[in-house]
Protein backbone atom coordinates (compact mmCIF):
# COMPACT_ATOMS: atom_id res chain seq x y z
CA UNK A 1 0.00 0.00 0.00
CA UNK A 2 1.38 3.45 -0.98
CA UNK A 3 -0.19 6.86 -1.11
CA UNK A 4 1.08 10.10 -2.63
CA UNK A 5 0.43 13.71 -0.49
CA UNK A 6 -2.36 16.31 -2.85
CA UNK A 7 -4.05 18.99 -1.23
CA UNK A 8 -7.51 18.01 -2.83
CA UNK A 9 -6.72 14.21 -4.06
CA UNK A 10 -6.16 10.80 -2.99
CA UNK A 11 -3.83 8.34 -4.56
CA UNK A 12 -3.72 4.82 -2.88
CA UNK A 13 -2.11 2.21 -4.55
CA UNK A 14 -2.52 -1.89 -3.22
CA UNK A 15 -1.11 -4.88 -3.38
CA UNK A 16 -2.74 -5.66 -6.42
CA UNK A 17 -1.55 -2.49 -8.63
CA UNK A 18 -5.06 -0.78 -8.97
CA UNK A 19 -4.67 2.36 -7.63
CA UNK A 20 -7.85 4.81 -6.25
CA UNK A 21 -7.98 8.29 -7.15
CA UNK A 22 -10.40 10.54 -5.13
CA UNK A 23 -11.32 13.61 -5.99
CA UNK A 24 -11.40 15.23 -1.89
CA UNK A 25 -13.17 18.50 -2.22
CA UNK A 26 -16.55 17.15 -0.67
CA UNK A 27 -17.99 20.56 1.24
CA UNK A 28 -17.98 21.77 -2.82
CA UNK A 29 -18.91 18.27 -4.43
CA UNK A 30 -15.80 18.09 -5.16
CA UNK A 31 -15.98 20.54 -8.38
CA UNK A 32 -12.83 21.02 -10.48
CA UNK A 33 -10.94 24.24 -9.02
CA UNK A 34 -7.59 24.84 -10.46
CA UNK A 35 -6.07 23.38 -7.98
CA UNK A 36 -7.40 19.72 -8.58
CA UNK A 37 -7.01 20.54 -12.39
CA UNK A 38 -3.18 21.21 -11.41
CA UNK A 39 -3.33 17.76 -8.95
CA UNK A 40 -5.04 15.51 -11.54
CA UNK A 41 -2.15 16.21 -14.11
CA UNK A 42 0.71 15.58 -11.28
CA UNK A 43 -1.56 12.31 -10.49
CA UNK A 44 -1.27 10.89 -14.14
CA UNK A 45 2.24 11.87 -14.68
CA UNK A 46 2.85 10.11 -11.00
CA UNK A 47 0.64 7.28 -12.46
CA UNK A 48 2.42 6.73 -15.79
CA UNK A 49 5.73 6.61 -13.76
CA UNK A 50 5.07 4.09 -10.93
CA UNK A 51 5.66 0.59 -12.22
CA UNK A 52 3.68 -0.91 -9.14
CA UNK A 53 0.16 0.83 -10.96
CA UNK A 54 -1.29 -1.22 -13.73
CA UNK A 55 -4.79 0.40 -13.55
CA UNK A 56 -6.60 3.31 -11.70
CA UNK A 57 -10.16 4.28 -10.50
CA UNK A 58 -11.33 7.50 -10.12
CA UNK A 59 -14.12 8.20 -7.93
CA UNK A 60 -15.27 11.19 -5.63
CA UNK A 61 -15.23 11.55 -2.07
CA UNK A 62 -18.23 11.13 0.15
CA UNK A 63 -21.58 9.92 -0.85
CA UNK A 64 -23.18 12.80 -2.78
CA UNK A 65 -20.89 13.68 -5.80
CA UNK A 66 -18.30 12.33 -8.03
CA UNK A 67 -17.95 15.52 -9.28
CA UNK A 68 -20.51 18.19 -9.42
CA UNK A 69 -18.42 20.25 -12.57
CA UNK A 70 -16.33 23.39 -13.15
CA UNK A 71 -15.61 25.61 -10.15
CA UNK A 72 -18.39 28.39 -10.85
CA UNK A 73 -16.97 30.83 -8.92
CA UNK A 74 -13.59 30.47 -10.51
CA UNK A 75 -15.47 30.78 -14.04
CA UNK A 76 -17.11 33.54 -13.27
CA UNK A 77 -14.81 36.31 -13.99
CA UNK A 78 -13.25 35.12 -16.88
CA UNK A 79 -13.21 36.80 -19.96
CA UNK A 80 -12.97 35.69 -23.56
CA UNK A 81 -8.84 35.12 -23.54
CA UNK A 82 -9.22 33.48 -20.16
CA UNK A 83 -12.29 31.56 -21.19
CA UNK A 84 -10.45 30.02 -24.15
CA UNK A 85 -7.08 29.33 -22.07
CA UNK A 86 -9.43 27.79 -19.30
CA UNK A 87 -11.15 25.70 -21.82
CA UNK A 88 -7.65 24.13 -23.22
CA UNK A 89 -6.56 23.92 -19.77
CA UNK A 90 -9.14 21.58 -18.92
CA UNK A 91 -8.91 19.47 -22.10
CA UNK A 92 -5.11 19.30 -21.43
CA UNK A 93 -5.57 17.60 -18.28
CA UNK A 94 -8.31 15.20 -19.38
CA UNK A 95 -6.68 14.10 -22.50
CA UNK A 96 -3.95 13.17 -20.08
CA UNK A 97 -6.18 11.19 -18.64
CA UNK A 98 -8.05 9.22 -21.78
CA UNK A 99 -4.33 9.07 -22.89
CA UNK A 100 -2.75 7.25 -19.82
CA UNK A 101 -0.72 4.00 -20.51
CA UNK A 102 -2.75 2.06 -18.35
CA UNK A 103 -6.92 1.65 -17.60
CA UNK A 104 -8.94 3.89 -16.15
CA UNK A 105 -12.40 3.42 -14.53
CA UNK A 106 -14.43 6.04 -13.30
CA UNK A 107 -16.33 5.10 -10.54
CA UNK A 108 -19.55 7.50 -10.50
CA UNK A 109 -21.04 7.72 -7.38
CA UNK A 110 -23.34 10.52 -7.80
CA UNK A 111 -23.85 14.29 -9.21
CA UNK A 112 -21.24 13.81 -12.37
CA UNK A 113 -22.12 17.60 -13.69
CA UNK A 114 -20.51 19.38 -16.41
CA UNK A 115 -16.73 19.09 -15.56
CA UNK A 116 -17.53 15.97 -13.87
CA UNK A 117 -19.45 14.18 -16.68
CA UNK A 118 -16.62 15.23 -18.73
CA UNK A 119 -13.89 13.43 -16.63
CA UNK A 120 -16.16 10.15 -16.55
CA UNK A 121 -15.98 10.81 -19.94
CA UNK A 122 -12.34 11.13 -20.23
CA UNK A 123 -12.21 7.95 -18.76
CA UNK A 124 -11.52 4.80 -20.66
CA UNK A 125 -14.95 2.55 -18.58
CA UNK A 126 -17.45 4.00 -16.65
CA UNK A 127 -19.30 2.39 -13.73
CA UNK A 128 -22.54 4.14 -12.39
CA UNK A 129 -23.53 3.82 -8.66
CA UNK A 130 -27.42 3.57 -8.32
CA UNK A 131 -27.44 7.60 -7.33
CA UNK A 132 -25.14 8.62 -10.13
CA UNK A 133 -26.60 11.84 -12.39
CA UNK A 134 -25.00 12.41 -15.28
CA UNK A 135 -25.69 16.07 -17.18
CA UNK A 136 -24.01 18.30 -18.91
CA UNK A 137 -25.82 21.56 -17.26
CA UNK A 138 -23.59 24.48 -18.58
CA UNK A 139 -26.29 26.34 -21.12
CA UNK A 140 -28.26 26.74 -18.02
CA UNK A 141 -25.46 29.04 -16.69
CA UNK A 142 -24.84 30.79 -20.58
CA UNK A 143 -21.91 28.31 -21.45
CA UNK A 144 -20.89 25.07 -23.65
CA UNK A 145 -19.24 22.03 -22.16
CA UNK A 146 -15.52 22.96 -22.47
CA UNK A 147 -13.67 20.21 -21.66
CA UNK A 148 -14.35 17.89 -24.34
CA UNK A 149 -17.85 17.57 -23.29
CA UNK A 150 -19.18 18.80 -26.96
CA UNK A 151 -16.99 15.86 -28.38
CA UNK A 152 -16.62 12.68 -26.04
CA UNK A 153 -20.47 12.78 -25.36
CA UNK A 154 -21.60 12.47 -29.13
CA UNK A 155 -18.88 9.22 -29.54
CA UNK A 156 -20.33 7.26 -26.50
CA UNK A 157 -24.13 8.14 -27.00
CA UNK A 158 -25.00 9.32 -30.40
CA UNK A 159 -24.96 12.95 -31.81
CA UNK A 160 -29.18 12.99 -31.30
CA UNK A 161 -29.05 12.04 -27.75
CA UNK A 162 -25.65 13.72 -27.13
CA UNK A 163 -27.68 17.38 -28.75
CA UNK A 164 -30.81 16.43 -26.28
CA UNK A 165 -28.95 16.70 -22.51
CA UNK A 166 -26.06 19.44 -24.42
CA UNK A 167 -29.11 22.08 -25.33
CA UNK A 168 -31.52 21.00 -22.88
CA UNK A 169 -28.68 20.89 -20.11
CA UNK A 170 -30.77 17.53 -18.75
CA UNK A 171 -29.79 14.81 -16.62
CA UNK A 172 -29.26 11.02 -17.03
CA UNK A 173 -29.94 8.75 -14.27
CA UNK A 174 -27.92 5.77 -13.69
CA UNK A 175 -30.08 3.13 -15.79
CA UNK A 176 -30.27 5.51 -18.33
CA UNK A 177 -26.57 5.92 -18.61
CA UNK A 178 -26.21 2.43 -19.25
CA UNK A 179 -29.46 2.19 -21.59
CA UNK A 180 -27.32 4.81 -23.67
CA UNK A 181 -23.83 2.98 -23.16
CA UNK A 182 -22.40 6.55 -21.75
CA UNK A 183 -22.10 3.74 -18.57
CA UNK A 184 -21.01 0.34 -18.99
CA UNK A 185 -22.52 -0.64 -15.29
CA UNK A 186 -24.64 0.36 -12.91
CA UNK A 187 -24.59 -1.05 -9.36
CA UNK A 188 -25.33 -0.19 -5.33
CA UNK A 189 -24.05 2.80 -3.91
CA UNK A 190 -20.61 1.73 -2.58
CA UNK A 191 -19.97 -1.05 -4.46
CA UNK A 192 -18.30 0.91 -7.34
CA UNK A 193 -14.70 0.30 -6.60
CA UNK A 194 -15.14 -3.46 -5.37
CA UNK A 195 -16.63 -3.27 -9.52
CA UNK A 196 -14.21 -1.37 -10.60
CA UNK A 197 -11.50 -3.67 -9.05
CA UNK A 198 -13.09 -6.46 -10.17
CA UNK A 199 -12.74 -5.43 -14.07
CA UNK A 200 -8.84 -3.57 -13.50
CA UNK A 201 -7.96 -7.38 -12.08
CA UNK A 202 -9.46 -8.94 -15.05
CA UNK A 203 -7.26 -6.48 -17.44
CA UNK A 204 -3.95 -7.07 -15.09
CA UNK A 205 -4.14 -10.67 -16.18
CA UNK A 206 -2.90 -9.19 -19.60
CA UNK A 207 -0.02 -8.03 -21.00
CA UNK A 208 0.48 -4.35 -20.19
CA UNK A 209 2.63 -3.56 -23.48
CA UNK A 210 -0.46 -4.79 -24.93
CA UNK A 211 -3.35 -2.84 -22.60
CA UNK A 212 -1.43 0.79 -23.34
CA UNK A 213 -1.36 0.12 -27.17
CA UNK A 214 -4.85 -1.07 -27.03
CA UNK A 215 -5.36 2.44 -25.67
CA UNK A 216 -3.67 4.58 -28.04
CA UNK A 217 -5.55 2.30 -31.10
CA UNK A 218 -8.81 3.02 -30.05
CA UNK A 219 -8.15 6.48 -29.17
CA UNK A 220 -6.52 7.27 -32.16
CA UNK A 221 -9.80 6.32 -33.92
CA UNK A 222 -11.73 9.58 -31.94
CA UNK A 223 -9.49 12.24 -32.61
CA UNK A 224 -10.46 15.60 -33.84
CA UNK A 225 -10.65 18.92 -34.62
CA UNK A 226 -13.67 19.66 -32.81
CA UNK A 227 -11.42 20.11 -29.52
CA UNK A 228 -10.14 23.36 -30.66
CA UNK A 229 -13.02 24.80 -31.60
CA UNK A 230 -15.29 23.96 -28.44
CA UNK A 231 -12.25 25.77 -26.55
CA UNK A 232 -12.52 28.97 -29.50
CA UNK A 233 -16.79 28.87 -28.32
CA UNK A 234 -16.41 28.98 -24.86
CA UNK A 235 -14.19 31.52 -24.58
CA UNK A 236 -16.13 33.36 -26.86
CA UNK A 237 -19.56 33.08 -24.62
CA UNK A 238 -17.65 33.85 -21.43
CA UNK A 239 -17.68 37.92 -22.92
CA UNK A 240 -21.42 37.53 -23.17
CA UNK A 241 -23.62 38.91 -20.54
CA UNK A 242 -25.70 35.98 -20.71
CA UNK A 243 -22.37 34.09 -19.19
CA UNK A 244 -22.28 36.77 -16.29
CA UNK A 245 -26.07 36.27 -15.26
CA UNK A 246 -25.65 32.70 -15.32
CA UNK A 247 -23.16 31.87 -13.18
CA UNK A 248 -23.81 34.90 -10.81
CA UNK A 249 -26.90 33.31 -10.15
CA UNK A 250 -25.82 30.34 -9.37
CA UNK A 251 -23.66 31.56 -7.20
CA UNK A 252 -26.36 33.68 -5.71
CA UNK A 253 -29.01 31.16 -5.35
CA UNK A 254 -31.40 32.30 -7.93
CA UNK A 255 -32.93 31.53 -11.17
CA UNK A 256 -30.83 32.94 -14.66
CA UNK A 257 -32.52 35.58 -16.20
CA UNK A 258 -31.04 35.39 -19.57
CA UNK A 259 -30.96 38.39 -22.42
CA UNK A 260 -29.76 36.66 -25.48
CA UNK A 261 -26.76 38.85 -25.56
N1 LIG B 1 -18.73 25.03 -8.58
C1 LIG B 1 -18.55 25.64 -7.39
N2 LIG B 1 -19.22 25.28 -6.28
C2 LIG B 1 -20.09 24.27 -6.38
C3 LIG B 1 -20.32 23.59 -7.58
C4 LIG B 1 -19.59 24.01 -8.72
N3 LIG B 1 -19.73 23.41 -9.90
N4 LIG B 1 -21.26 22.63 -7.36
C5 LIG B 1 -21.58 22.70 -6.07
N5 LIG B 1 -20.88 23.68 -5.46
C6 LIG B 1 -20.92 24.09 -4.06
C7 LIG B 1 -22.17 24.92 -3.77
O1 LIG B 1 -21.98 26.28 -4.12
C8 LIG B 1 -22.29 24.70 -2.27
O2 LIG B 1 -21.35 25.53 -1.63
P1 LIG B 1 -21.78 26.34 -0.28
O3 LIG B 1 -22.09 25.25 0.72
O4 LIG B 1 -20.54 27.12 0.05
O5 LIG B 1 -22.98 27.17 -0.65
C9 LIG B 1 -21.81 23.26 -2.08
O6 LIG B 1 -21.02 22.95 -3.23
C10 LIG B 1 -22.96 22.26 -2.00
O7 LIG B 1 -23.75 22.41 -3.17
P2 LIG B 1 -25.34 22.72 -3.12
O8 LIG B 1 -25.70 23.40 -4.41
O9 LIG B 1 -25.71 23.41 -1.84
O10 LIG B 1 -25.89 21.22 -3.09
P3 LIG B 1 -27.32 20.73 -3.59
O11 LIG B 1 -27.46 19.32 -3.11
O12 LIG B 1 -28.38 21.71 -3.24
O13 LIG B 1 -27.21 20.69 -5.20
C11 LIG B 1 -26.16 20.23 -7.30
C12 LIG B 1 -26.34 19.81 -5.83
C13 LIG B 1 -25.05 19.37 -7.89
C14 LIG B 1 -27.47 20.01 -8.07
C15 LIG B 1 -25.77 21.73 -7.35
O14 LIG B 1 -24.67 21.95 -6.48
C16 LIG B 1 -25.37 22.22 -8.72
O15 LIG B 1 -26.22 22.45 -9.56
N6 LIG B 1 -24.05 22.42 -8.95
C17 LIG B 1 -23.54 23.00 -10.17
C18 LIG B 1 -23.57 22.01 -11.29
C19 LIG B 1 -23.09 22.67 -12.56
O16 LIG B 1 -23.69 23.55 -13.13
N7 LIG B 1 -21.93 22.19 -13.04
C20 LIG B 1 -21.33 22.65 -14.26
C21 LIG B 1 -20.35 23.71 -14.00
S1 LIG B 1 -19.60 24.27 -15.51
Amino acid sequence: MKSYEFETLLLETDEDGIAVLTINRPDKLNALNNTVLEELEEAVKSIEKDDDIGAVIITGAGEKAFVAGADIKELNTLNKKQGEKQSARGQKVFFAVENCSKPIIAVVNGYALGGGSELAMACHIRIAEENAVFGLPEVGLGLIPGYGGTQRLPQLVGKSKAMEMILTGGQMKAEEAKNTGLAGYVVPQGAGVEKAKDLASKMLKNGPVALSKAIEAVNSGFRKKGFSDEAELFGELCDTEDFKEGTSAFLEKRKANFQGR
